[in-house]
């Protein structure tokens, strides 16, 4: 029966390898979930073959589990899915840390290796929970998206760290002790703590980075329970979440060309970031739907561009129609795509998906900017830091180095926000004040409907 078990579980292990695969691609992610769902399906019925198992509490656990999933993934909406993944992640945690509490009472007197990964999983747990539930706070909005930071805050992390490890040191050493259980409990709570200090600093906007990087720390934090229960799966599962975790967010830093560090300690968004943008200079000329119209009628080649405010406005249905419009124009027509455009990784093109944009007209950031400057109209909706130019000839800007989409080496670009406020780095953008951009003020949605009602009238 064993070698069955472990045969299932290679099984598993590899549908969650070539499912992760597929999920690198927005034409096979589907596929690729629901292959990894299949490999998690098959491994659960193998884990629940192994001996000594109450079923009672699992079926009971899997009823309770299944109907808060189905009810989630009706009610929950695509944008909300951050919050959710904050949530889930959070959940893993907890799960980790109360596997290894239930270990541990139930088998206090262990060798020095299982009580370091007991310590590991309730540490990396807990501090995955509380950090995960403030994310989701953040983002929901029901806690303030401010970054919070007072004086000595790093040293009094710092100081809560170096406590645990304290705490963890001579629990380690002798974990059957009548002392350790009550160090088990200090350094749970610890790292409960800790996961909401940690978290508090960091701003609203930058929590996909940080759901990202707990998403790691829950797998690692399973990885380590999977050495407590001496289960191979759980091993190799933790691990693929924590190194996916970790590469997304470090793609994410890239694309931001921010260091981790600066997303953890900095208080990004804080206000504290100066206007470092290129002095912006010259006119704005603001554009009529009439006049953008014109423009769109006549260009060969328009790339839209979105960014955050295609999320806010939820334009992305109208933008399909209005690329359809064009193409009948007989005008190519694609999607310029920012790894970091919008406020979670992926967004516009969950956002574009959902509106059914054809998958071969998203192009990605590193395939369009070469042929920028043969584009005959750029058209950006909602996005600012992302073509911000500034990223690439002011040294001084927040944003200096940061890739971008780099529609001012168009021929038209034309602009469409509701004001002239900055985006999330809060820097002016030069790109408004340049020659060849026009400003067409409104929100995005309301603003292209009126360019769809302009091409269905002519
Ligand atoms: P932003 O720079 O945030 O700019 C969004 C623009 O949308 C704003 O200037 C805003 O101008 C406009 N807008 C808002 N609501 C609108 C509406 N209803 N209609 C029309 N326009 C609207 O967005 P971006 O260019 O997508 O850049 C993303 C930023 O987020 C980057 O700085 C990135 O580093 C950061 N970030 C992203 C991620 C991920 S994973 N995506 C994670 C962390 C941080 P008005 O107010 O004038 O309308």
């Amino acid at each position: 029966m064993n070698l069955l078990i472990n045969f299932v579980y290679v099984i598993s292990a590899i549908l969650f390898i070539f499912g992760l695969k597929m999920m690198s691609s927005p034409a096979t992610a589907r596929q690729g979930n629901l292959l990894s769902s299949v490999g998690m399906l098959i491994a659960v019925v193998a884990a629940m073959l192994s001996n000594g198992l109450d079923y009672k509490w699992i079926i009971l656990g899997i009823l309770i589990g299944s109907a808060v999933g189905a009810l989630l993934a009706v009610k929950v909406g695509m944008t909300e899915m951050p919050e959710m993944v904050a949530v889930l992640n959070g959940f893993g945690g907890l799960s980790s840390l109360t596997l290894a509490w239930a270990e541990y009472h139930q088998q206090p007197d262990t060798s020095l290796f299982v009580a370091v990964v007991t310590f590991l999983s309730v540490l990396i747990g807990g501090v995955t929970f509380t950090g995960s539930m403030v994310a989701y706070g953040k983002l929901s909005g029901k806690i303030t998206q401010k970054p919070v930071i007072f004086n000595g805050q790093h040293l009094i992390n710092g100081a809560i760290l170096a406590a645990a490890l304290l705490a963890a040191v001579i629990f380690c050493l002798s974990p059957a002790s009548g002392f350790g259980y009550f160090l088990f409990i200090l350094i749970a709570l610890i790292a409960l703590g800790f996961g909401v200090t940690s978290t508090i600093p960091i701003g609203g906007a930058d929590m996909p980075v940080v759901i990202s990087l707990l998403n790691s720390y829950s797998g690692l934090a399973a990885c380590a329970a999977g050495f407590v229960v001496s289960n191979k799966l759980l091993i190799v599962a933790g691990a693929l979440v924590g190194a996916s975790g970790i590469i997304l967010t470090q793609i994410m830093c890239k694309a931001m060309n921010r260091s981790l560090a600066n997303v953890l300690f900095s208080g990004f968004g804080s206000g504290a970031a100066k206007s470092g943008g290129a002095a912006a200079q010259g006119e704005v000329r603001p554009a009529s739907a009439e006049d953008v119209y014109y423009i769109l009628e006549s260009a060969d080649s328009v790339v839209f561009v979105p960014g955050y405010g295609l999320a806010v406005a939820q334009a992305q249905h109208v933008v399909r129609e209005l690329g359809e419009l064009l193409e009948k124009n007989d005008t190519e027509v694609s999607y310029a795509i920012h790894p970091v455009a919008g406020r979670m990784p992926g967004h516009m093109n969950v956002l574009l998906a959902e509106a059914n944009v054809p998958y071969d007209q998203l192009i990605e950031m590193d395939d369009i900017n070469p042929r920028m400057d043969s584009v005959d109209v750029c058209v950006v909706i909602g996005a600012n830091d992302v073509v911000n130019p500034a990223a690439l000839n002011d040294a001084s800007s927040p944003i200096y180095g940061m890739p971008i989409i780099e529609t001012h080496r168009a021929r038209t670009v034309i602009v469409l926000k509701r004001s002239m406020n900055p985006g999330f780095a809060g820097i002016e953008n030069a790109l408004f004040f340049n020659d060849n951009t026009r400003m067409y003020f409104g929100d995005a949605k309301e603003s292209i409907q009126a360019l769809v009602a302009q091409f269905k009238n002519s």
